[in-house]
């Protein structure tokens, strides 16, 4: 009753439209379930956390999952039973029918590849009757793409081994301001005058600077004017919609994609994606304010992966990095490509707490772990003799950094049947506590295989 008194009168100080003395008990507690209902759920590593399966789990209990950032560059998987879906737009709560699912002003939508999505889900019998896309997200066009794929060739074996689906170079039509967005593209006068203007800015970027085949004006309009037509229905301003939800006491999960080393800010630059996969870049992404947002949940994988270039302290080029890929199936959900697998980065989960302010961390794929003799954990790097325990901010000073590992015992017991973090082999509990300690942040939920039942709640 305390808390919540204290919670009301701070809400009334921020200027909330609430008067004093008019609550009764019942009221009180709505209030504080008013401050309790955000939760942003961010990638603690370098994507492919298991994102997709923690925010199901979540989710079922969520009124709203809203995706801030990124675009199809993510991939989410969701399993259950015999079905897997893998998400690349749309939220991961869209499998559940009365979740509203807002894709935020902050991403960047390739409308084939969304339509192909909504084609997909509906054909599985997910309705769509909840999808919202923000009137403000930017739109990839095919010169995007081509952009992507272009600077990547020119880049030789400098380049970043994007997802060639034209990302970057959206995010950097939209800081030129010279984007076009999802309210322009459903007016198909002003869409025309925009398209025709980047059009003949692209081509000559993609013919003189690259030597590429330019991009086809007339088909392009068609084929962006029948998208538009079927996305129209979708496109409202969805920062009312999560605003209103949060403060009507309403469940809202956001849903991270990509991962905290692949922020474009602080992450391992240049080898990162081009929005913000922080916490910081929800309120931006959503069009919401950081004290709407009450927790924010960091999801990292037992070990660690990273998809494309850039430097990766504790990287297995050996038979372990092999079993770890081959047994946790460590491949592309957007690109098939192989990842690169290593040993659990503590320095980077210390990290990942402190630029996201994380106050919980789920550990997914602990399961894959299962029968490696010992494990070891990166507790620090080692630098020209020197020992350092903070990630350092240039990948020029990362480089050279050589893990510190502490050793523990491995399991050899299958864990994927484990209802209870109790019944865990005491080694893998005890992988589990070191995990917490060393990064300073409470484990809350483990991952002991890819179904959305295979998840030990502590
Ligand atoms: P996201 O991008 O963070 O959503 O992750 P991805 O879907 O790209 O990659 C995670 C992969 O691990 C997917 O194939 C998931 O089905 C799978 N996965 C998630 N959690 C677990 C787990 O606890 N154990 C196992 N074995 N697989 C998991
Ligand atoms: P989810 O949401 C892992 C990586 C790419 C590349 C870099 C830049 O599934 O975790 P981009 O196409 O974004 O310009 O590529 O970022 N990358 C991801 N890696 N998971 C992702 O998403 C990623 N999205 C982008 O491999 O290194
Ligand atoms: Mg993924």
């Amino acid at each position: 009753m305390l808390l919540a008194r204290f919670i009301f009168d701070n809400l009334a100080a921020n200027g909330y439209n609430i008067k004093v003395g008019r609550l009764a008990r019942n009221d009180y507690r709505k209030e504080a379930l008013f401050f309790m209902s955000a939760t942003a759920l961010i990638g603690a590593q370098w994507g492919d956390e298991g994102k997709g399966k923690t925010i199901d789990i979540l989710a079922a209990k969520a009124d709203m999952v809203v995706r801030a950032q990124g675009g199809s560059n993510a991939g989410h998987t969701v399993v259950y039973g015999d079905s897997t879906y893998k998400l690349r737009l749309i939220p991961s709560g869209i499998l559940y029918p009365d979740t509203v699912c807002v894709v935020g002003n902050g991403t960047v939508i390739s409308p084939a590849v969304i339509l192909k999505e909504i084609d997909d889900l509906t054909s599985r019998g997910v309705s769509m009757k909840n999808l919202k896309i923000d009137a403000r997200a930017h739109v990839i066009i095919p010169y995007h793409v081509e952009i992507d794929k272009l600077s990547e060739l020119a880049r030789g074996k400098e380049d970043i081994g994007t997802t060639k689906n034209g990302i970057g170079p959206c995010y950097m039509d939209k800081a030129e301001r010279i984007g076009i967005r999802m309210c322009d593209l459903i007016k198909p006068d002003v869409f025309r005058e925009k398209l025709k203007r980047n059009i003949e800015i692209k081509n000559k970027i993609i013919t003189a600077v690259y030597g590429g085949e330019p991009v086809d004006f007339e088909s392009t309009y068609k084929d962006y004017c029948e998208y538009a037509k079927r996305l129209a229905p979708f496109v409202t301003d969805t920062s009312v919609l999560v605003y209103n939800a949060i403060k009507a006491g309403k469940d809202v999960l956001f849903e991270g994609a990509q991962g905290t080393l692949l922020d474009l800010d602080v992450g391992t630059y240049p080898f990162v994606t081009s929005s913000h996969p922080t916490a910081g870049g929800f309120c931006e992404g959503s069009g919401i304010g950081p004290t709407l947002i009450d927790d924010v949940i960091g999801v990292g994988k037992a070990y660690t992966t990273r998809v494309g270039k850039g430097p990766f302290p504790t990287e297995l080029d050996d038979e372990t990095g092999d079993y770890i890929r081959r047994v946790g199936a460590e491949y592309g959900v957007t690109t098939g490509r192989a990842r690169r697998c290593g040993w659990l980065d503590a320095v980077i989960l210390k990290f990942s707490v402190r630029v996201n302010g994380l106050t919980k961390l789920a550990i997914n794929k602990l399961d894959t772990l299962t029968g490696i003799k010992t494990l070891k954990i990166c507790v620090a790097y080692e630098k020209n003799g020197e020992t350092v325990y903070d990630f350092p901010t240039d990948i020029s000073e990362l480089e050279g950094c050589k893990p510190v590992y502490i050793d523990m015992p491995g399991w050899t017991e299958d864990i994927t049947h484990a209802k209870s973090f109790d019944e865990l082999p005491e080694n893998a509990k005890a992988y589990i506590e070191r995990v917490e300690k060393e990064v300073g942040c409470p484990v809350t939920m483990v991952g002991v295989g890819p179904d959305r039942e295979q998840n030990l709640n502590r």
